[in-house]
């Protein structure tokens, strides 16, 4: 079995510049305390509501945050939606033109443009015809130069959780760093990787508050990691990267995870009744397994349906050029009366 990797080998895979520059430090970095006048971040001292810089580490966020996920405030980093983390985890790692990220085919789209505007080298392993990770092919893709793993699980597009010993055995032996994007866990009664922080150092674990949370127009994204990693993140991130009225919404909501819960349960019932309704209709050919807020579909034209719901003003994701999804739609759970209307509006096609 792969040595472990701690704390002092995860440093060693950050880039050289990053490791070595001195970040930006901010007014509200340099002065924390409670004062009565503020004259060093050049604001407008007139109140708006928005005329001071908000805390650039959310630390309010994360202190309620860090019970209900079982971690640190440390060791959370915030940012604008998961796509920030997930754009500076490949900054932070990956020489451009030299380090590259491995990721899934099909997955979320975001890892490889991120990878592209980084200049990281790409390389795709493709799921099994389950759409389960194939560990042979993916050891045997990972090279020197392969700095970062994204898994995404529930996988986007496919729904489908990746098998958890797979996972384990991908973080047990890779020397580099494994980024579990867990944005669909809620919708599942899988266990969060977050658990396993204590053991390895190199693991990034990325939820969202865009699905369960209902809070998609915020752009919240976290990142849970070892403090090593989220200091690093930390470093090069944008100074005041969440917003003020973005920190004061997400406090308020995580005042009442009841009403998360409570939207989820109804989503998972919404998603099983949907799945049902969808058999039903001759155009299914077949519904893919899902434990997330989506279901992957394959019809029988999936460029035709998708068209005939749009005339209809009804948006569904055509997935059907994407690997392994074939004819595949990607159909979001909506209320009850939405997926009705959908339902009702395929039987008329
Ligand atoms: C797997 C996955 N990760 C991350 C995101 C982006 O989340 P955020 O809204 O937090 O940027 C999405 C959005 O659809 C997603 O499907």
């Amino acid at each position: 079995m792969a040595k472990q990797i701690n704390a002092t080998d995860v440093l060693k895979l950050v880039r050289k510049n990053v490791l070595d520059m001195k970040p930006y430090s901010s007014a509200r970095d340099e002065f924390k305390g409670e004062a009565e006048i503020f004259l060093d971040a050049n604001e407008n001292p007139y109140p708006s509501g928005y005329n001071r810089y908000p805390d650039p580490l959310q630390w309010k966020i994360k202190e309620k945050l860090a019970p209900i996920k079982n971690v640190s405030p440390e060791q959370i980093f915030l940012g604008n939606g998961s796509d920030e983390a997930i754009d500076l985890i490949i900054r932070a790692f990956c020489e451009p033109h030299r380090d590259t990220i491995l990721i899934t085919d099909p997955t979320y789209g975001m890892y490889a443009v991120c990878a592209e505007v980084n200049a990281a080298p790409l390389t795709k392993v493709e799921l099994t015809k389950d759409f389960d990770l194939d560990l042979e092919a993916l050891f045997a893709a990972i090279t020197a130069e392969t700095r970062v793993i994204f898994l995404c699980s529930p996988n986007n597009p496919t729904g489908n959780l990746l098998s958890r010993d797979k996972i384990l055995k991908v973080l047990k032996e890779f020397q580099g760093i494994v980024v579990i994007d867990e944005a669909y866990i809620d919708f599942t009664t899988s266990e969060s990787f977050t658990q396993l922080l204590p053991s390895y150092s190199n693991l990034v674990v990325l939820q969202t508050f865009s699905k369960a949370w209902g809070l998609a127009g915020l752009r919240l994204g976290m990142a849970f990691s070892s403090v090593e990693i989220i200091n690093i993140l930390n470093k090069i991130k944008y100074p005041y990267n969440v917003n003020i009225q973005t920190q004061e919404i997400a406090l308020n909501a995580l005042q009442d995870e009841g009403k998360k819960n409570h939207a989820v349960e109804e989503i998972i019932e919404q998603r099983a009744q949907l799945e049902k309704d969808l058999l039903e209709l001759p155009l299914t050919e077949k519904v893919y397994p899902s434990d997330a807020n989506f279901l992957l579909v394959k019809v029988k034209d999936a460029p035709g349906t998708y068209q005939y719901l749009m005339d209809r003003k009804i948006i569904v994701r055509d997935r059907s050029k994407v690997t392994l999804c074939k004819n595949c739609l990607r159909i979001t759970v909506g209320t009850p009366q939405e997926n009705k209307n959908l339902i009702a509006a395929i039987k008329n096609l």
